[in-house]
């Protein structure tokens, strides 16, 4: 049973090494693995393939960046002739990013079967890009694999039938398992002279919060009055990179002198940073999902989560980008004030297995 899998950006890595495992193991699913090449630099694509194992693709798009319409209209054109060469019995997309809606239409409209893992997560909020591609990637999907139950909840009150849609966990933390105890040998915290819990670590990409001076400027001050009281490490996603400099504030950030701006990490590095952080800020959507397991704090810098589980049982914060409020649920944080997290229902490093017996079963 050939199965086309499709990454493209960084959390998407993550979420098919364990798939692409499971599948070869079955020796049933022949897994193909497409690369669009929505992510490309070496920090955001190839690290992952080589210290999470997983194969060299067997097609690489290499369409790069571009605008919404444009990259998502050339990975459309790039995958179309890969499906049509391959004819395969299933097309297998994962998370929210524009490959991901990008190829399932693909898919659909050869009437090949589409897989969704990841799917039914909703922020309810239309102005971020990811919530349309999850909204219009589940409404044409076959198999909808869920990590959560609001997930199931949310597909089940938009229509779709509930033969389609199973509960089975969460890919990206069957990866923080079956990697967690290799990334402790990680060097980071020594190369970066840190102590374990004695700093915060960042992450910031959100379109919300860096193509928007005003909101970047808001965070920035929270972050100015947090690292006088502990070092924050920043490994920056390079959309913030480029929109640090363009909108002026890399300046500002050169003068925080407790702040330090760092290249994005590795998966190993960043496990083992994320794990011996005292805290936690970050606008990602992987990252809460991570720190709940980890039982690290996390403030979410953000409106909303599309997460709920994350911050009812995981140990996860809503703070919005009000600077006031960061720095108070830093605060509450640094003074013992927090739950600590229970780990969410099928979160277990089995969830590739279940996806892969489902469609063994199913297809
Ligand atoms: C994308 C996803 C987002 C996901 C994030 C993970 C969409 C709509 N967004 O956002 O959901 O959370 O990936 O990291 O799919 N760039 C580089 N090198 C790279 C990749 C990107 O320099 O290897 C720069 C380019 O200037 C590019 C910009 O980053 O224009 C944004 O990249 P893009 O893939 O369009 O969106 P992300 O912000 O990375
Ligand atoms: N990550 C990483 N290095 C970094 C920052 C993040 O390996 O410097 C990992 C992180 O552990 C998680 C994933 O990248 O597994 C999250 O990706 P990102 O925040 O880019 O995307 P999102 O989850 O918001 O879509």
């Amino acid at each position: 049973m050939r199965i086309l899998c499709v990454v493209g950006a960084r959390p998407n890595f993550i979420k098919i090494a364990p798939i692409m495992k499971a599948c070869k193991a079955s020796k049933i699913i022949e897994p193909l693995l497409v690369h669009t090449g929505q992510h490309y630099n070496r920090r955001m694509s190839d690290l992952f393939f080589h210290q999470l194992g997983i194969p060299k693709p067997d097609i690489n798009l290499e369409v790069g960046s571009a605008s919404h319409a444009v990259q998502t209209a050339e990975i459309m054109k790039a995958f179309e002739p890969v499906v049509l060469n391959y004819n395969p019995e299933a097309v297998l997309v994962v998370g929210d990013v524009n490959s991901t809606i990008a190829c399932g239409l693909v898919a659909v409209k050869l009437g090949i079967k589409l897989i969704h893992v990841e799917a039914g997560l909703r922020s309810i909020d239309r102005s971020m890009p990811e919530e349309i591609n999850r909204l219009l990637t589940d409404s044409i999907s076959d198999f909808l694999f869920c990590t959560e139950q609001s997930g199931v909840d949310n597909l089940i009150r938009e229509g779709i039938p509930k033969e389609k849609i199973f509960l089975v966990g969460n890919v990206m933390i069957d990866t923080l398992l079956k990697n967690k105890i290799k990334a402790e040998g990680s060097n980071i915290l020594n190369q970066l002279n840190l102590n374990r819990n004695g700093y915060a670590a960042l992450t910031l990409h959100r379109p919300a919060n860096v193509d928007n001076p005003v909101v970047f400027g808001r965070i920035l001050d929270a972050l100015e009055v947090i690292q006088k009281d502990i070092p924050i490490i920043f490994p920056i996603h390079p959309r913030t990179h480029w929109n640090l400099a363009s909108f002026h504030l890399d300046k500002r950030l050169e003068e925080l002198p407790n702040l330090q701006l760092i290249d994005p990490l590795g998966y190993l590095d960043f496990l083992k940073l994320m794990a011996s952080a005292r805290l936690v800020l970050t606008d990602s959507g992987g990252i809460q999902e991570e720190t709940t397991i980890l039982k690290v704090p996390c403030l979410t810098l953000r409106k909303n989560t599309e997460r709920p589980i994350t911050v009812e049982i995981g140990s996860n914060q809503v703070v919005g980008t009000k600077t006031e409020n960061i720095i108070s649920a830093y605060k509450k944080i640094i003074n013992g004030n927090w739950r600590e997290s229970q780990i969410p229902p099928l979160w277990d490093g089995n969830a590739a297995e279940r996806i892969v017996s489902l469609l063994i079963k199913n297809i």
